[in-house]
């Protein structure tokens, strides 16, 4: 028994150890416009780091969703999931650079249905000072500020990129296979800790 548990336990503080020293990538990323924020997280899939500024008095989340891209005509998407680890109830910021005039729509969408191809509307959380960049050909950031809930320290994230519609006027169905399917999760925005 005990011969069996000492090995876990090493391992434990071993990750636990390694988890507190390594670097995270977004910790070095700089925003053209200077934003700074106190905390950041590399997300595990889809090329993507959320940054944030989380004022625990008055729930305030001031947040940067920054995403590496191949090509300019996509549409990225970050939310909060109120109900769960999945895609339906997600509330979610939605940029992509219009093909008219080059410059970024961002706006919010709450997701109903499977089949959504991210028409505006309002969501359950206010949002403001809504804005969204794309440079050097293959980065898109959302900024927003989201006023959240006292019982909202930990959170459901869910982040998702895809393709422009065939008039590069809104977006069209992301992919339903590999990363695709695995970008979310939960996050404490006092700590940073995910999961
Ligand atoms: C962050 O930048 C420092 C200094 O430029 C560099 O040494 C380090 O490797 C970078 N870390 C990551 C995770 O990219
Ligand atoms: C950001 O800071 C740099 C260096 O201090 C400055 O040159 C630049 O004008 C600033 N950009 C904005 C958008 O404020
Ligand atoms: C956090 O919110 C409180 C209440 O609105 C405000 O007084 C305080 O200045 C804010 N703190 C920061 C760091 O913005
Ligand atoms: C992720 O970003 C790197 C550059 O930072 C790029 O080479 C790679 O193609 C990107 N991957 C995807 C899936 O966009
Ligand atoms: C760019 O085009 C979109 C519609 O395609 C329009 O809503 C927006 O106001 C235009 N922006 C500028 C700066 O012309
Ligand atoms: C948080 O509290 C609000 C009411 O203030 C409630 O509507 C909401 O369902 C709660 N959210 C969670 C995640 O418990």
């Amino acid at each position: 028994m005990h011969k069996a548990v000492l090995p876990v336990a090493l391992f434990t503080l071993i990750t636990l150890f390694a988890s507190c020293f390594a670097t995270q990538a977004c910790n070095n990323h700089t925003f053209s416009n200077n934003r700074t924020f106190a905390k950041c997280v590399d997300l595990p899939v889809l090329n993507s780091s959320l940054h944030w500024n989380y004022n625990r008095s008055s729930y305030t989340l001031d947040l940067a969703f920054w995403h590496v891209g191949k090509t300019p005509s996509r549409w990225v998407a970050w939310a909060i999931n109120p109900s769960g680890k999945h895609m339906i109830g997600s509330q979610a910021l939605v940029a992509y650079q219009s093909n008219s005039n080059g410059s970024m729509r961002v706006y919010t969408s709450p997701v109903d249905s499977f089949a959504t191809t991210l028409p505006e509307g309002r969501l359950k959380y206010w949002v403001s000072r809504l804005s969204a960049t794309f440079e050097k050909e293959s980065e898109m950031t959302i900024f927003a500020v989201v006023q959240l809930t006292s019982n909202m320290t930990t959170i459901n994230q869910v982040w998702q990129e895809g393709p422009l519609n065939g008039k590069g006027d809104g977006p069209s169905a992301h992919a339903t296979s590999g990363d695709h399917v695995k970008s979310f999760g939960s996050l404490n925005l006092v700590t940073g800790v995910t999961s």
